[in-house]
């Protein structure tokens, strides 16, 4: 088991191992494949890390790591939808109390989300989750939030990929 100790990680180190990754290329598929890939290989007691981009009225799976997910959520719907909507970040501790939770893994018990944001409106959802029951707290979701900045300075939402 891991005890809530063990789950602490380096934020700030981690934004800026984002931002490096981002140097010299903006696109938003390589930026995006490399942040999931990091965030999925520092964060302890998680079994999916990636994005879902805005796509018309809703999201669409975009990189990720971890097994297959649902490809698209509409607006407001689930915990990614309702962060969409909502313009605000999710911290829930048991998704099975989560009205109108979209469960891709059965195993998932808790998740995070956060909006990322360009030119002023929200271009993607961070999403993250976990087997264990109460594994996010505010002290993750202000610290990933520090990894969307970054991602929000360095990634241009526009470009083809
Ligand atoms: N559980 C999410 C759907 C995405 S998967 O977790 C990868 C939700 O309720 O929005």
């Amino acid at each position: 088991m891991v005890e809530p100790d063990d789950r602490r990680i380096d934020y700030s180190l981690c934004a800026k191992q984002v931002a490096a990754l981002l140097e010299g290329e903006p696109g938003w598929l390589p930026a995006l494949a490399n942040a999931s890939a990091l965030l999925f290989d520092v964060m302890p007691d998680v079994s999916w890390v990636g994005f879902y981009l805005v796509d018309g009225d809703g999201l669409v799976l975009g990189p990720f790591q971890g097994k297959p997910a649902c490809i698209r959520i509409p607006a407001g719907k689930g915990v990614c939808g309702t962060a969409m909507a909502q313009d605000h970040a999710q911290v829930v501790q048991n998704v099975h109390e989560f009205p109108g939770h979209i469960a891709c893994d059965s195993a998932t018990n808790s998740e995070i989300v956060l909006p990322i944001h360009s030119r002023g409106a929200v271009a993607a959802v961070l999403d993250i989750d976990s087997t264990t029951i109460g594994r996010f707290t505010e002290e993750d979701a202000a610290g990933l939030a520090e990894v969307v900045r970054a991602l929000e300075a360095g990634v241009d939402f526009d470009s083809r990929y």
